[in-house]
């Protein structure tokens, strides 16, 4: 296994305004750590080699401190930051952030069509606040992650199209489901899986047009290897990743396998246990990645991490 780490995602709260049917986070309740313990973690996340945070939930404008936190990151650190939200009720916010140094915005938008949405809320928040954030001319850098599902399999060509008319980028998020318990971020959920030999056909034709638009110069953040590979690991989520390149922190400082598996280390690593144990997490990752069966999240970052060896 080749670890070495070079981002961070923190999941800076699992406490959630919506319920999306795919998410399973909020379902475990965690302790939020304090601002004060936040920055320390930040300065050894710094001193292992990250250069990038990226701030996750549940849903992380929840969060009491994140504007100072953001602050800390950006300014204090100099590490570069970003955030995704569902934009519920936080446009203001999400203004102060950007204003605060947040490198880039990520808002979840899996259809322009609401009501064919899997996340209509969320869907419907996200739009307004591109809106509102490029008619403010806050001029920041949104990047739409959108959940590539049965329902929008055919349509997300046309909602990449219309951020890249905005200057918005797209990163695909392919529908994750199933063996909850075992995994903690996904619920069991097949209605909107690539489960059928017609599913992965479609899946696999859209995959290639988004490579072609790749290709054009369309504002679309995976990797054409990224998009390569899941054609063969939609239908069974199996491709197993290689290493870590991506710390990922839950709420309560817990250090976790990746954003998904629950595995041994789950229970056992704190963050503040770095870097002095580090050999011994990553032995016990290790350990953890061989029991997996695999997922297509932390190969996306395998996948760019492979590109700089
Ligand atoms: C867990 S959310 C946290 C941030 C924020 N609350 C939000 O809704 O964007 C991070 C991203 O993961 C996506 N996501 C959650 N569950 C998923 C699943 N089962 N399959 C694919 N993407 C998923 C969400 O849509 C969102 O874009």
């Amino acid at each position: 296994m080749y670890n070495k780490i070079v981002n961070a995602g923190i999941r800076i709260t699992r406490r959630c305004n919506m319920k999306c049917m795919y998410c399973n986070i909020q379902n475990t309740v965690r302790n939020d750590l304090s601002l004060d313990d936040w920055k320390k973690a930040i300065d050894i996340i710094k001193d292992l080699g990250a250069r990038e945070i990226v701030i996750l939930g549940g849903e992380p404008t929840l969060y009491d401190n994140i504007l100072e936190l953001v602050s800390y990151i950006t300014q204090h650190a100099n590490l570069t930051c970003n955030l995704t939200t569902n934009a519920f009720d936080n446009f203001d916010l999400v203004k102060q952030l950007l204003n605060n140094g947040l490198n880039s915005i990520g808002v979840s938008i899996d259809n322009l069509d609401i009501k064919n949405s899997i996340s209509p809320l969320k869907a419907k928040n996200g739009l307004k606040l591109i809106d509102y954030l490029l008619s403010n001319e806050i001029n920041p850098n949104i990047t739409n992650y959108t959940v590539l599902n049965k329902k929008n399999v055919k349509s997300i060509i046309d909602l990449i199209t219309f951020m890249n008319k905005k200057g918005v980028s797209t990163y695909i998020l392919p529908f994750h489901w199933g063996n909850e318990g075992t995994f903690d971020h996904r619920k069991n959920n097949e209605q909107f899986a690539f489960v059928t030999e017609e599913d992965i056909k479609n899946y696999i034709t859209t995959i290639d047009k988004i490579i072609d638009m790749k290709k054009k110069g369309f504002k679309i953040k995976n990797s054409i290897e990224f998009l390569e590979n899941s054609k063969k690991h939609i239908k069974n989520l199996d491709w197993k990743c290689d290493g870590l390149s991506e710390l990922r922190i839950d709420s309560d400082g817990s250090l976790v396998c990746c954003c998904d598996m629950l595995g041994k280390v789950n229970k056992r690593f704190n963050i503040f246990d770095l870097p002095k144990e580090l050999d011994e997490f990553y032995l016990m990752r290790e350990q953890d990645a061989k029991n997996c069966k695999g997922c297509l999240w932390p190969s996306s970052f395998e996948a760019e991490l492979k590109k700089r060896r």
